[in-house]
């Protein structure tokens, strides 16, 4: 079965072409970073307009790539939330607007449940149950995967998400946008325990997330050194950041999948490609005797091959959707 899958919920405008869920035929991503990164984050109006003007290149060029005609196509999938919600009705327009002129099946997909399903491409043999980490720029969750289509959110966010932090730490070092990659680049020079930053635990066995906190030791860190006139240790503070984040999104993760009796743990999500928080998963993972599952960063970040394979998975659970279809920005996994 071919599904032409459409994600636009953020600031990457992608189209696919995905085969039985897990061949990845095209992955095309149209990124926007560079227009985003004047403003030192995701514009949502300026999002929402490049979208309209890339959507039908990026779909060309998804089945171009795939050599797939239209008629080849079995059905059409789309990311209908959450996420911006000018960015995911451009999506859902256009999806919605082939599915009708060709008259196949549209597939609404849940862009959590993408992230996640990312794993199945790198990792065709990975079978639910496990417990997955989706850490990116609007989500810090910790998930527990029942099966292919059920889902049940075991940890969020209070406040920020482990991404958003990132970004916004990242444009007070002056280090620019997206902040992820930036903050683990000045880590690498930095020493990660120069600065005892603050690991907030929510409550007794609490496994939801905070990073507000977190962020506003980094700025009051930053401040304080300036009315001293002391020098800001850039790299340091990255690393000390990084180590904050890291070891508070492992640490909960490790805990859910004790609590879910789990013998699989998967990460997802564009925080996901970060390579220290890999490494010290893996490593926590090892200790505790989880089996460890990750996508590669391509299929981290924003992409259209996890809606696609989502978008399988779901149409054969008979999750199909008609021409009332609308965008949800803050949809329930
Ligand atoms: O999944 P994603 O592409 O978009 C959302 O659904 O939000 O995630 C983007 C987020 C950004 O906040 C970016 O700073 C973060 O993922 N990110 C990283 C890394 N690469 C991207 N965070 C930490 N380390 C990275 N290497
Ligand atoms: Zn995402």
């Amino acid at each position: 079965m071919k599904i032409l899958a459409i994600e636009s919920s953020c600031d990457e405008t992608a189209a696919a072409v995905v085969e039985d869920g897990t061949i990845v035929l095209s992955n095309i991503i149209n990124t926007q970073i560079d227009l985003h990164r004047l403003y030192g984050g995701v514009v949502p109006e300026i999002a929402s307009r490049q979208h309209i003007e890339n959507i039908g290149g990026v779909v060309d060029m998804a089945l171009r790539e795939s050599k797939t005609t239209l008629d080849d196509l079995d059905a059409v999938a789309v990311t209908y939330g959450p996420g911006l919600i000018g960015a995911l009705l451009v999506g859902v327009s256009y999806a919605k607007g082939l599915s009708f002129s060709l008259g196949k099946p549209l597939i609404p997909v849940h862009h959590i449940r993408a992230h996640i399903c990312a794993n199945y491409i790198e990792t065709p043999e990975l079978e639910p149950p496990f417990v997955c980490l989706v850490a990116s720029g609007g989500h810090s969750n910790i998930v527990y995967v029942k099966s292919r289509t059920e889902y049940e959110v075991i940890a969020s966010t209070n406040d920020d998400a482990a991404g958003e932090a990132f970004d916004k730490v990242s444009r007070v070092l002056g280090l620019g946008y997206p902040g992820g990659p930036a903050i683990q680049k000045a880590a690498e020079k930095g020493d990660k325990n120069a600065i005892r930053f603050p690991r907030v635990n929510m409550g007794e066995g609490g496994l939801d997330f905070s990073f507000s906190g977190v962020k506003t030791a980094v700025l009051n860190y930053i401040h304080n050194c300036d009315q001293r006139g002391e020098e800001i240790r850039t790299n340091d503070i990255a690393a000390s950041f990084q180590q904050a984040v890291i070891d508070v999104l492992s640490d909960h993760l490790i805990e859910a999948a004790k609590n879910c009796r789990a013998d699989k743990i998967a990460l997802a999500g564009g925080v996901a490609s970060n390579l220290p928080l890999r490494d010290l998963i893996r490593e926590k993972s090892e200790k505790s005797g989880f089996k460890l599952f990750y996508p590669k960063p391509l299929l981290c970040t924003d992409n259209a091959a996890m809606v696609g394979c989502a978008a399988y998975y779901e149409y054969l659970n008979g999750n199909t959707a008609d021409m009332t279809l609308n965008a949800y920005a803050n949809l329930k996994i």
